[in-house]
């Protein structure tokens, strides 16, 4: 999705011979997506790299996200006080919203993963609200902290070793290969002047010496099933690679926001994006400068979304009772909006110092179990003026 990359050895042409120092001929590794027609990446391994036996443990199936009758209201999903422990998904994930497109997580791991795993079932996407660590892929380490957005392409084996326990991630599972917004890139493919950040922004893996960490287990996430394989040596045995496809990490203090005379859509702030799914990131920065402008969100009816805002850092000027770690979600056939006070308490400021992550989601998106275990049930009546402390306060 972004551009090409090369790491470490590689022969003269794709599809020949490279070989080890003994002579005897490596193996090519093709990732390749849309069948043969979309981005690719062509990694060599010392060994051959589709010897995975299933293991004898049985399919572990994940809870399927309830269907049933909700009322229209506007949520909102206070953080969880302590780490979550959420069986049987060996990560800790807790799935909170989910529509075709995207299944939205929050994880917060205490331990680094003591396996393999590769999401079949889509493109990951992380922001790191909390923690530090390292995405150990076959195509080579990123490092990551609090701030972060972290890619995971489909299906590349990887792992999260943690720097420390404390750590708290959103976690976007995307049906459909994550890309950046259309008009960030000029004619060549490189990114524009006025895109909100440029190549050097996105941190790529990097690969060293082929490695064994002593770990076998190797969990494949598919169709909504987990599937354990058993790997005859270690995975980490790349020794180059070319192509498109890699993991990255992207720092949101990076992101160079726009600011507007009057108040900008949330498109303006567009990080990502996939089929069916937007993802925009509000970041610091000076606000309007008309000398008339209101510059908290004007009441809104997005009649053809579904809005999700993750809240990360600082004063969130046009929501009161929401926190570090909230999620809310808007969704489409009622209006929303600031709280009360929140719009005409706007008229004057000259900065923002919020962080926060959004989302608009073409399909309507459907709560878990987890997600009402999490919510805060005076959400949607804040937003009436006479409604007491939570929305004043
Ligand atoms: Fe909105």
């Amino acid at each position: 999705m972004l551009e090409r990359r090369e790491s470490g050895r590689l022969p003269e042409a794709p599809h020949t011979q490279l070989t080890a120092e003994n002579g005897r001929v490596l193996y090519e590794h093709c990732l390749t997506r849309q069948g043969f027609e979309g981005p690719y990446t062509i990694a060599y391994h010392q060994e051959r790299p589709h010897e995975a036996q299933p293991s004898s443990h049985a399919p572990v199936e994940l809870p399927p996200a309830d269907r049933k009758p909700e009322r229209l209201l506007r949520r909102h999903y206070i953080t969880p006080s302590s780490p979550l422990t959420l069986e049987p998904f060996p990560r800790h994930r807790g799935r909170v919203l989910e529509n075709a497109d995207v299944a939205i997580s929050l994880a917060m791991p205490t331990r680094s993963d003591p396996f393999y795993f590769a999401n079949a079932d889509g493109d990951e996407l992380y922001y790191v609200h909390a923690g530090s660590g390292t995405l150990r892929t076959q195509l080579g380490d990123v490092r990551y902290r609090a701030g972060d957005y972290v890619y995971v392409p489909r299906s590349l084996l990887h792992r999260f070793v943690l720097d420390e326990p404390l750590q708290h991630w959103l976690v976007l599972e995307l049906r459909q290969p994550l890309g950046l917004p259309e008009g960030y890139r000029n004619r060549v493919g490189q990114l524009r002047m006025d895109a909100p950040y440029g190549h050097r922004d996105f941190r790529g893996p990097v690969l060293e010496a082929p490695r064994d960490e002593n770990l076998r287990d190797f969990w494949v996430k598919t169709d909504g099933t987990l599937q354990k394989f058993e790997l005859p040596r270690s995975p980490l045995d790349v020794v180059g690679w070319d192509g498109t496809l890699y993991p990255f990490a992207l720092s949101v203090d990076a992101l160079r926001p726009k600011v507007g005379k009057v108040h900008l859509p949330p498109p303006a702030h567009a990080t990502f994006e996939a089929p069916g799914v937007l993802i925009c990131t509000f970041v610091p920065r000076p606000l309007d400068f008309h000398e008339r402008a209101v510059p908290c969100p004007y009441p809104h009816s997005s009649v053809d979304v579904d809005e999700v805002i993750f809240y990360s850092r600082g004063n969130f000027t046009s929501r009161r009772g929401v926190g570090p770690g909230s999620i809310s979600h808007h969704p489409r056939g009622i209006p929303h909006g600031p709280h009360p006070g929140a719009y005409e308490g706007s008229i004057g400021a000259k900065q923002t110092d919020e962080v926060a992550v959004m989302l608009d989601c073409a399909l309507p998106l459907t709560r878990s179990a987890f997600a009402e275990s999490l919510e805060d049930p005076r959400y949607h009546g804040s937003f009436v003026a006479s409604a007491g402390s939570h929305s004043t306060g």
